[in-house]
């Protein structure tokens, strides 16, 4: 029998460990009589984690992140009977919104993303709040100055070894190279590439271009991890020269100003900036858009390319507004769906585990328990087997 399927069953079917997870929550309900507060991407990977959290007795309240919110997903949750604020949104004030309407609500755990859910909830604290998960390096640097206000169990997803090396090194790495592929439709072959940031996801990234024949130079703050680039086989010049040298620029810090209106004289004719971190600030965008030297701007808006024309005759383009490529732009995807099915799985466990008190508020902040990675991995490798 033939059926009309969606892009959100292709992932919620590939989802393979969260489909497991949920089969078992139905059973456990560790979430009855709970509700989860969540401002995370609103796209159809994040659908299977819900569902997940569902099955487990949740009631959900949702939100997204700036910029990444997908109608469709949004659609979907709500004829799901979940509570969705958000909108598609560039407008911090509008997302900022969304975000209060989710903490109005008093959710017992927060799924936050970026933190800023745990921000809001550490100037206005309620009662029943019991503590929650944080998915992003950006966000657990944001809430460890917060630690003493909030004194709840958060555990950061982002500091287990398996999101690290699953999501932020093999996958960020593959989709922003996809996305650069998707925004331009450009070769990347014999390309010069600049890469701030090597973390896990700029080494992903720096890998992911060098595999697809550029010549790839990386540019790190911490001389002991641009010591580390430079013995992975990637050229390390001095940022000067990376810039002037690139023909793709490809910001992955978590850190604002990395490219900034002081650079305009160094970049060169035709580069292609694009960001990959968290927030919206690596790439200087709206200093670019009013500086004197800038002298046109074509916006394509259907591509969400900006390309930015100089007095001495240089054009450069800026994908996606300088948001997270891999969430913006035409038909974003975001990273593959194995990866995010581990890191939401790690998610599912995490939530469970706080909404059980198996944590208490010495846990504010911490990485994921040691056991719920074995767990996640074993389920993992025995279903690769
Ligand atoms: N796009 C996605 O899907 C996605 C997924 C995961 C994480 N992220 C985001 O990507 C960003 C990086 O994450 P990560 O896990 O690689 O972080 P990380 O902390 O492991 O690495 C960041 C690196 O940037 C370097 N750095 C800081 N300031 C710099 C500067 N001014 N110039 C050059 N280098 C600088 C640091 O020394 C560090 O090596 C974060 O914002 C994170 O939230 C995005």
């Amino acid at each position: 029998m033939e059926k009309a399927a969606t892009r959100i069953d292709w992932i919620g079917n590939g989802c393979r460990l969260l489909k497991k997870t949920a089969t078992e929550f139905e059973k456990t309900r560790p979430f009855d009589g709970l509700s989860i507060g969540t401002g995370i991407h609103l796209e159809p990977k994040t659908v299977a984690l819900l569902m997940t959290l569902r099955a487990g007795g949740a009631r959900l309240v949702c939100t997204g992140n700036l910029n990444s919110t997908q109608p469709a997903t949004v659609d979907f949750l709500r004829s799901q009977g979940m509570t969705v604020f958000a909108t598609q949104t560039t407008d911090p004030v509008a997302h900022r919104q969304s975000l209060e309407a989710v903490i109005a609500e008093k959710p017992d755990l927060l799924l936050d993303n970026g933190g800023d859910l745990f921000a809001i909830a550490a100037g206005r604290p309620y009662a029943n709040l019991l503590g929650g998960t944080e998915e992003t390096t950006s966000g657990r640097n944001r809430l460890v100055p917060l630690r003493e206000k909030l004194a709840m169990p958060i555990l950061v997803i982002n500091d287990s070894p398996i999101k690290q090396f699953a999501e932020n090194k093999h996958a960020v790495g593959q989709s922003l190279f996809e996305s650069y592929m998707r925004f331009t439709n450009r070769s990347t072959n014999g390309k010069r590439v600049t890469v701030f940031g090597y973390g896990a996801c700029g080494k992903g990234t720096a890998a992911c271009f060098r595999n697809a024949f550029s010549t790839v130079s990386v540019v790190d703050i911490d001389p002991v991890t641009s010591l580390e680039a430079h013995l992975d086989g990637f050229v390390t010049p001095l940022r000067e020269q990376a810039i002037r040298s690139a023909d793709i620029i490809a910001t992955v810090t978590g850190f604002p100003d990395i490219v900034t209106a002081a650079d305009l004289p160094l970049i060169k004719d035709g580069a292609i900036l694009m960001n990959g971190g968290h927030f919206p600030h690596e790439i200087d965008l709206s200093a670019f858009r009013s500086h004197p030297d800038v002298i046109g701007i074509d916006r394509y808006e259907a591509d969400h390319i900006e390309t930015f024309h100089l007095k001495d005759g240089r054009t450069f383009h800026v994908l996606g507004g300088g948001h997270m490529a891999n969430l913006a732009g035409p038909r974003p995807l975001g990273n593959s769906v194995e990866s995010m099915d581990l890191g939401f799985t790690l998610q599912a466990r995490c939530l469970e585990r706080v909404a059980k008190g198996g944590v208490g508020p010495e846990s504010c902040i911490v990485p994921v328990p040691a056991d719920i990675d074995a767990m996640v991995a074993n389920a993992y490798l025995d279903l690769a087997r």
